[in-house]
């Protein structure tokens, strides 16, 4: 399994981290930020993560507004390395169509989905138009209106990382299944 995310403050690094976590008890899977991710052409299932921006998947000006964030001082936000150098947006318009599994997630403002958007969504839309089907429906988890992650949120994380290789692990044909 492959596990590709785009962080720009490392609340959604960390939920990819603690995914891959869950994944890994049964499952083997690579973990990759989008800033070095190769382009994915044989993989069983893509585990695609983003924050939400502008309801959205981030682009070049969202992400210039968050490195902004992360030097105003008030706001204790770091900015993740070279994070602001390419995003999910642009790594699916690299990637070529092929007929793999994905499950999508974002991390997104703790409010009703109709006031914050999802990337998740956009994950999903993006991938179904390039021939991957969805292996498990789309996750949210979720940060404070200072775009802190909340509490509860890195088990959850890890208990659908869980879910994702199960899931997987169902789907797959029984020649293929990791012997337990
Ligand atoms: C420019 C910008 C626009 C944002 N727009 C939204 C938004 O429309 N909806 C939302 O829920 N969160 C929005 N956020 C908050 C991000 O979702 C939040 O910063 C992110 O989940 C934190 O993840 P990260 O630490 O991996 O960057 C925005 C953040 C930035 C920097």
């Amino acid at each position: 399994m492959t596990l590709v995310f785009e962080s720009l403050f490392g609340g959604t690094r960390r939920v990819a981290e603690a995914i891959a976590d869950g994944i890994r008890e049964t499952t083997p899977v690579s973990l990759m930020s989008v800033v070095d991710a190769p382009a994915v052409t044989e993989c069983d299932v893509l585990v695609l993560g983003a924050p939400t921006h502008a309801h959205s998947l981030s682009g070049p000006a969202s992400r210039a507004e968050a490195e902004s964030w992360a030097r105003d001082p008030v706001k204790h936000l770091r900015f993740e390395g070279n994070a602001g150098t390419t995003g999910v947006r642009e790594w699916i318009d690299r990637c070529p169509s092929v007929g793999i599994g994905y499950v999508a997630f974002d991390t997104r403002v703790d409010m009703p989905r109709i006031f914050t958007g999802s990337a998740a969504s956009a994950i999903a839309k993006r991938l179904r138009k390039q021939g991957l089907h969805e292996v498990l429906p789309s996750e949210s988890f979720l940060v404070d209106k200072d775009s802190h992650l909340l509490p509860a949120e890195l088990d959850r994380a890890r208990r659908w990382g869980r879910e994702i290789a199960n899931t997987a692990a169902a789907a797959a044909p029984p020649e293929t299944r990791v012997k337990r």
